[in-house]
């Protein structure tokens, strides 16, 4: 790899963990904005996905919190209302563009409730078409159940090893590779099962990229925090959240990561907030410790907005305080008093 594209890849994937900023997830496939539609009562066309996709990326002062934005494949090909194409948009503002490159989680054969993620077919291809679209980072996201025996080292093994050919070729086409392997938080299991399964899923993770030759350096780690299962009877608290998570990452991350950026994997918006900043009131850590969030960025503009072209201001005051409070979680300053208070 050419010096130059060494060093672009480590100014790229520092830029997008830079102080008091985070990533937005608007990357939701055909069927998961779909469902995020279906719970506000709006019909899932292109024009009503393109619409409420500008409604965020045009919100006024977004980018003092967001460094980057991830897009699907339809989204990074749209424009604004004015003709501009969405990743020329974002850059214009000072957010980097991003795209989820992965074609799904599917059925791992042989491994009964287990998937693997595909996508690498053509992979090489797309990514150059990507970064003539003005990408400069990608996002693959393995998906691993805990349950009654699962998940089986199978599992996480043949996710590794793809997430390490994501990542190879990204870096080989000039994109931050985020690597993503998402422990799932549904089921009843203890938050030290999810701290046994995390910390062998990074393991295997990180064994793969140093084998596939991934410069860690200018790559990303996108991860789940060690949480209790939602439906577990006991939950942990938001320290013992804080100090296991982070107990796991200095265990399995190379300090050579820039940042390691976390999913909010449907936790209550002010839950993926104050973890994040009860980690960052324990620093400094050898990486950053950010936010790439989907839901818990999203949900109160996609609520004020409701499909109505009218609320769309509604919707950005309520998408900039979420990216507000969760810049402030960068560097463990946010309250949780600021949720009840006028904080604009
Ligand atoms: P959530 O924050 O809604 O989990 O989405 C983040 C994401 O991109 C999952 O791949």
């Amino acid at each position: 790899m050419a010096t130059m594209t060494q060093t672009d890849l480590e100014a790229t994937a520092k830029a997008l963990v830079a102080e008091g900023k985070g990533i937005l997830a608007a990357d939701e496939s055909d069927g998961t904005i779909k469902k995020r539609f279906d719970s506000i009562g709006v019909e899932s066309t292109e024009e009503n996905r393109r619409a409420y996709r500008e409604l965020l990326f045009t919100t006024e002062g977004a980018e003092e919190f967001i460094s980057g934005v991830i897009l699907y494949d339809e989204t990074i090909r749209q424009a604004a209302s004015d003709s501009m194409p969405f990743p020329e948009l974002l850059a214009e503002r000072g957010m980097i563009p991003g795209i989820k490159v992965d074609k799904g989680a599917k059925d791992l054969a042989g491994a009964e409730g287990e998937t693997v993620t595909e996508g690498l077919d053509g992979l090489r291809e797309r990514l150059a078409e990507y970064y003539e679209l003005g990408a400069r980072f990608t996002k693959w996201r393995a998906v691993i159940s805990i349950g009654d025996g699962l998940p089986s080292d199978y599992c996480l093994w043949t996710n590794a090893h793809a997430l390490a050919r994501f990542a190879a070729l990204s870096q080989e086409a000039g994109l931050v590779p985020i690597v993503e392997p998402e422990v799932l938080m549904d089921g009843g299991h203890s938050i030290e099962d999810s701290y046994r399964v995390t910390d062998r899923m990074l393991q295997a993770l990180y064994t793969e990229l140093f084998d596939q030759r991934v410069t860690r350096e200018g790559s990303l780690l996108k991860t789940n925090m060690v949480v209790s299962g939602y439906d577990a009877g006991e939950q942990a608290d938001v320290d013992t959240v804080a100090e296991m998570t982070i107990r796991c990452l200095r265990n399995t991350v190379p300090a050579a990561v820039p940042g390691i950026v976390f999913l909010s994997g449907g936790m209550s918006d002010e839950d993926a907030t104050a973890r994040l900043n009860a980690m960052n009131q324990r620093g400094p850590h050898p990486w950053e410790l950010s936010f790439s969030y989907g839901r818990a960025l999203q949900a109160p503009a996609l609520k004020a907005w409701g499909g109505d072209q009218s609320k769309v201001e509604e919707a950005q005051k309520a998408f900039y305080r979420r990216a507000k409070f969760n810049g402030a979680a960068r560097s463990g300053s946010y309250t949780p008093e600021w949720e009840t208070a006028e904080v604009a």
